[in-house]
């Protein structure tokens, strides 16, 4: 399923937001009813936090609310996105099973209060959870409003409690079968962890110093896969009543709790909350950022944006304005990327509540406003790009992402926590981003041999499968940049012996690294080609490879930091520090030319071709001419110039 499904709905693109009526009177519904007429909004969220109003009491509903609002939506032409209302769980329900509530690695039962006080492992918020899941579908499986399902709310709660702990106990044995073969593949030979029985085997709990690896990856694993037969419950009780595609918002933080990858093949389509964490052109980068990494997460097909924020961002533990304009750009970077439209959260901002201060596109200032003149005017834009939904985007380049490679990198006891997992992936995608190239995110054992060029920023875990499947990438023609501390562990994890990274990475990249040299904080490195490096280094040799720089000073002066092997038809880079973040640039500038990407536009101009289409955002303020005049969707006439800082989306010929 895809989302033309969803668009066939819609026809068009879809323009909403979380809707909360629920907050409000019939006077304000009324004026709800007309502003979204005026925004041309034609898709609401609705019922997210709903739980506590649908079934004030365990096993008694009140829909006639909800039937109300959706009948009242629909007559004015707003389609629905139902959500099940199972990530704030109400009142009734904590009281009633205290043991479903979630504890912290630190042994703290946390208390019902905020949202997302629940352990996905507790048989008792499954079963609550899948109950009301079914009643809805029962009830609203063939509405005529509901355009789509919308399961739970950002799956990313982690529990340590006794529920967690059996359900983790029955997941390991699954995974390896028997107590011997945790044994050997936590390597508890070490600090006399060997287990005897499965019942001593527990979470990763806090403990006195640090965990076992093997552990802790595991229960990350396990917990991801339990968050994902959570959604696949609540998916099956729904598909059993409605015909309606089936999803969940995606978040896509510094911090991930999912295997992003196996919920992306669950989902009938992908759907993302993306709010930029720092201002500027940082925000336009990180919207990019998150509107790849959603396409991918979909192998490609139309997505959608659930949420964004229409006036703020956090930044610094501080909610900062959008500056005027910042709500278009955002916006069209990420249909531009292949959303098949663009969501707030919420449609009005909330009087009251743990969120009254965060935006909506309504403001508490109400519809004379100018955040809401500018959702209006986003509104009618994105209706003018009807035509481009449902299509797609295709990416010569690829930066590796794995959440195993993601939680190993968080292990205890690696040579540096620096630096973070996020930030690398981060980094790769920016220097990307601001050379002008669109970029996928690819596990390494996809199948990468439609990308020129394949960045591995942070990849310190990979399987023999993803090593070999490097390997043919590079023997067939790619370019692949490997960085510091990659393919150093198996999936246990397990070091990998006789020099890192693992052997079919060694030979294509024809190096091996015998030493690790994390830096100090601050710490920098010159390098024989003027480029710095900082936070890593390595002693490597040569192995094929030819040096194409040298470290200068200490014990590694004159060993290589940059390598380059040519390998079957491919090249194979290694670099074994992290680099300045100009020269970072410099060197994926030159590995695109090596691999034959081009730059068609300017620099400050992000240019994406999806489908038919093709959408300039222009990040500059001198104006761009066009090669030649095209049809601009956008102000639906022609254009010759790209005004400063200004959009366009063109119909190609
Ligand atoms: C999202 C969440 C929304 C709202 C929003 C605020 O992550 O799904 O419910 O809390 O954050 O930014």
């Amino acid at each position: 399923m895809t989302t033309r499904k969803l668009t066939g709905r819609l026809d068009g693109l879809a323009f909403g937001g979380d809707y909360n009526p629920e907050q409000w009177d019939e006077a304000v519904w009324a004026e709800d009813d007309e502003l979204m007429r005026r925004a041309r909004v034609n898709l609401a969220t609705v019922g997210v936090f709903s739980w506590a109003l649908l079934e004030p009491e365990e096993g008694r509903y009140d829909f006639a609310w909800l039937d109300a609002h959706l009948d009242r939506l629909h007559a004015g032409g707003v389609a629905v996105d139902l959500a099940t209302p199972t990530a704030s769980p109400p009142p009734w329900f904590t009281r009633a099973h205290p043991d479903a509530l979630p504890v912290t690695a630190e042994g703290v039962r946390l208390v019902h209060g905020s949202r997302d006080t629940y352990c996905l492992a507790a048989p008792a918020y499954r079963d609550a959870a899948r109950r009301v899941a079914a009643a809805l579908a029962e009830r609203y499986g063939r509405h005529p409003a509901v355009a789509l399902w919308h399961v739970h709310n950002e799956y990313a709660t982690l529990c340590f409690c006794d529920h967690a702990a059996a359900a983790f106990r029955t997941w390991l044995r699954d995974r390896h079968g028997t107590l011997d073969a945790l044994n050997e593949a936590w390597g508890t030979a070490f600090w006399s962890q060997r287990y005897h029985s499965w019942d001593e085997v527990l979470p990763p709990r806090a403990t006195q110093w640090h965990h076992n690896p093997g552990q802790s990856l595991d229960f990350r694993r396990f917990f991801s896969d339990v968050a994902l037969a959570a959604y696949r419950e609540q998916r099956d009780e729904i598909r059993a009543h409605s015909d309606r595609p089936v999803t969940t918002n995606l978040m896509l933080p510094g911090y991930q709790n999912l295997d992003l990858w196996a919920f992306g093949r669950e989902l009938d389509f992908v759907t993302i909350d993306h709010y930029p964490d720092r201002p500027g052109l940082d925000a336009a980068a990180d919207t990019a950022f998150g509107a790849d990494r959603a396409r991918s997460l979909g192998g490609g097909r139309p997505w959608l944006l659930m949420e964004q924020g229409a006036n703020t961002v956090y930044a610094e533990g501080r909610v900062l304005p959008k500056d005027p304009g910042d709500i278009f750009r955002h916006t069209l970077g990420h249909i531009a990327r292949g959303s098949d439209g663009a969501l707030f959260f919420q449609w009005r901002q909330s009087k009251a509540g743990a969120e009254t201060w965060h935006s909506a596109m309504v403001p508490h200032a109400g519809p004379d406003s100018r955040i809401f003149r500018e959702v209006r005017a986003l509104g009618e834009a994105v209706a003018r790009l009807a035509e481009v939904a449902g299509s797609t985007v295709t990416a010569e380049v690829a930066v590796l992402h794995d959440a195993e490679a993601w939680w190993a990198s968080e292990a205890d006891g690696l040579p540096s926590p620096e630096p973070g997992y996020h930030s690398m992936l981060r980094r790769a995608h920016r220097a990307l981003w601001d050379a002008g190239v669109v970029t996928d995110f690819a596990h390494p054992e996809h199948d990468l041999s439609r990308y020129r060029l394949v960045l591995a920023p942070a990849l310190p875990l990979v399987t023999d499968a993803g090593a070999a499947n490097l390997r043919r990438y590079v023997a067939g023609g790619g370019t692949l940049l490997l960085q510091h501390f990659g393919g150093v562990v198996d999936e246990r994890p397990h070091a990998r012996l006789g020099g890192y990274p693992a052997g079919p990475l060694r030979e294509a990249l024809g190096v091996r690294v015998e030493e690790p040299r994390p830096l100090r904080q601050g710490e920098r490195v010159a390098l024989s080609d003027g480029a710095h490096g900082t936070a890593w280094s390595e002693y490597l040799r040569l192995d094929g490879a030819e040096a194409v720089s040298a470290y200068t000073h200490g014990m590694l002066a004159g060993h290589p930091a940059l390598t380059r092997h040519s390998f079957g038809d491919g090249r194979g880079w290694y670099l074994s520090t992290v680099l300045d973040t100009g020269d970072y640039g410099a060197l994926v500038q030159r590995l695109l030319g090596e691999a034959g990407v081009v730059r068609e536009w300017p620099p400050g101009v992000e240019a994406v071709t999806r489908g038919a289409w093709r959408f300039l955002l222009n990040h500059g303020g001198d104006a761009v001419p066009l090669p030649r005049a095209a049809h601009d969707l956008l102000t639906d006439g022609p254009l010759t110039e790209l005004p400063p800082h200004g959009c366009a989306v063109l119909r190609m010929p």
